[in-house]
Parts: C-alpha cells; sequence; structure tokens
C-alpha cells in the first residue's frame, strides 16, 4: 500500500532529524522498498502501521526508530573504493606523516561513516603493505557509523565472497583473510588496527583524537547543505592543521567550506585543513563526552 503524504512527511522528518538524510518525495519507492522488511520483522502489516507506531516515540533511541533509520542508510562499499584514495594514501599522505610526527610516532586516521569496514580494512592493507616503518608506531583506525549493524559487522571483519570479490586484489586476500566456511575473516593484525564505534555525524559529536587524515567518503551527499557545512567545520577542527580530507567522487568542499585547500596529487586531489575555522564560516559546536574506543581506551 502506497504511503499517504502526510506518513511521507512525518518519516521525511523522522529521518531528517535522527540521521540528517534528506528523503525527497521521489524518493517514496525507496522508502517502501526499506521499510517494508523493517514492517514484517516489527511484526505489522503495512508501512502505515509502521509509522503509526513510530509516532507513538520518533526517537532514534527506541527500537522502532533505531529499525527505521538504519534502514534508510545506504551502506554501500567496497575494499579500495574508487582506487585514487589510497594511492595518495601511499604515495603522498602517509610519506608526509611520517616526516612530521617522526618524534611523536602517533598515528590518527578517521573513516566517517565507514560501512560495514571495507574503506578501514583497505587503509590498514595499505599501512601494513607499503609502511614497515610504521609497524613501531601507535596507529589507530577509526571507523565511525550511525549504523549499529555496521558498526558490529567493522569489529567482527567478516565478508562474504561477493564483498571479497569487490575490489580485493588476489595477493592481499591470501595474506590478510583466513577463510571461515563460506566466508573470509580478516586476520587479527588487522582488526587490532581498527576501532569501530557508533557515532551520528549530524549529533553531537564524542570527543575524538586529533587526526591526522580523515576519510569521510560518500555520505555527504545524503545531506543539505547546512549539515555538510556543520560536519565540515567540525572536521576540521578534529583535523591537525594541515591534515588531509578525503571525499567521495561527488563530494566537494566547494561553496560549502572555507576550512580547506583544494591539493591535486597525481592524477588526483585530496583537501588540506587550513587548521582552525576560517572567517567566512560560523561557529561549530564543541566535542561533548571523551571518545572511549570499544577497547576500552580513552582518548
Ligand atoms: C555509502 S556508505 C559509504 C561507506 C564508505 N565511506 C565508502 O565510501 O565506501 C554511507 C554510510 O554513511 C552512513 N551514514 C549515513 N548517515 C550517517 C550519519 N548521520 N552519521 C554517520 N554515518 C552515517 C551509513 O550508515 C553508511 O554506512
Amino acid at each position: 500500500m502506497a504511503l499517504s503524504s502526510n506518513d511521507f512527511t512525518f518519516l521525511a522528518n523522522y529521518v531528517k532529524n535522527s540521521t540528517a538524510i534528506v528523503l525527497t518525495p521521489d524518493k517514496d519507492y525507496l522508502v517502501e522498498s526499506r521499510l517494508n522488511p523493517v514492517a514484517r520483522r516489527v511484526g505489522v502489516a503495512s508501512i502505515t502501521e509502521l509509522v503509526a507506531k513510530l509516532r507513538t516515540n520518533p526517537t532514534i533511541n527506541s527500537e522502532v526508530g533505531s529499525m527505521v533509520a538504519e534502514a534508510m542508510t545506504t551502506n554501500e562499499t567496497y575494499f579500495f573504493r574508487d582506487v585514487k584514495p589510497f594511492d595518495v594514501l601511499k604515495s603522498e599522505l602517509l610519506p608526509k606523516v611520517i616526516e612530521r610526527k617522526g618524534a611523536d610516532r602517533t598515528l590518527n586516521i578517521w573513516s566517517a561513516a565507514c560501512s560495514s569496514g571495507q574503506e578501514s580494512y583497505s587503509i590498514a592493507m595499505v599501512i601494513k603493505e607499503h609502511f614497515p616503518a610504521l609497524s613501531s608506531w601507535r596507529i589507530r583506525i577509526i571507523g565511525t557509523d550511525i549504523s549499529r549493524a555496521m558498526v558490529e559487522r567493522t569489529k567482527e571483519g567478516i565478508f562474504s565472497q561477493i564483498e571479497i570479490n569487490r575490489g580485493l586484489p588476489a595477493p592481499l586476500l591470501v595474506k590478510y583473510f583466513t577463510k571461515s566456511g563460506s566466508e573470509w575473516k580478516i586476520k587479527p593484525d588487522l582488526t587490532s588496527m581498527v576501532d569501530a564505534s557508533v557515532m551520528n555525524l549530524a549529533g553531537n559529536w564524542p570527543m575524538l583524537p586529533r587526526m591526522d587524515i580523515v576519510f569521510l567518503r560518500n555520505v555527504l551527499i545524503y545531506f543539505d547543505l547546512q549539515t555538510k557545512r556543520s560536519i565540515l567545520e567540525k572536521v576540521n577542527r578534529v583535523l591537525v592543521p594541515g591534515g588531509a580530507l578525503l571525499l567521495g567522487g561527488s563530494e566537494t568542499t566547494m561553496n560549502v567550506s572555507n576550512d580547506y585547500d583544494r591539493i591535486t596529487s597525481g592524477n588526483t586531489f585530496y583537501y588540506k585543513s587550513k587548521g582552525g575555522p576560517q572567517p567566512a564560516t560560523g561557529p561549530t559546536q564543541v566535542a561533548r563526552a571523551p571518545y572511549v574506543s570499544p577497547r576500552g581506551s580513552a582518548f
């Protein structure tokens, strides 16, 4: 049964308020295809009934609320997605960090909106494969996502054959994964490099460690301009001055934030933090609670 415009508006407002994801009326087919399975899981006969249930407690912390919010996220990802960000990580970004922080020997990389973890583990494999000098450094790859299910998957590091076939070179499969039934489990020396936790980019941020590099890829596309601007300003505060930001192929800081310079590197580019908020941008929210990694260490 098609959703009434009243129910669609309610849902779109709920999803915007809880995740910042913008649902325009032409996305009604998406809403229906994503929420029909949720309605079945909740045990109601239709999305209309699901919406009625959500109306009684429209918060992301409620069971139905979190199921609806998660269902509206798009978790598409794969290993070494788009290749170039990982090339620039190898050819320019990591060598620069090694040069700059040789005395400090710490490296923090954030995979914001990490989905099921392929991005975090691609970063870990670049480090392991090409930077043996970093083996004595304190390395933290922090994967965060609004979806609890995706964060759990990132922590587990178990991938189907189809996921493995998408972007992972065979030599890296042999080296870093073990077969587990019909699936592949990433080895502990890589899982130990990745800390995954739930975080809403559009909510109040926990206190994060200063990041040398931020992957914020293929997530800003779902947000409106104001949300993009606020997130980019907050990312700039989290980055060390001169730290690098990598966005998705169809995302840009242009006309959104003045906090970054666009740096060309080979046949690609990344964004470099100018350090501190720039005059034309507004104030940002400051961090609140300390970030506690799943292994219990507060940063
Ligand atoms: C298309 S995936 C991108 C995954 C990965 N970064 C990549 O480029 O392959 C987008 C991810 O953003 C997450 N997401 C959506 N809204 C979010 C929010 N408000 N805060 C944090 N993550 C969010 C989704 O759950 C999803 O896993």
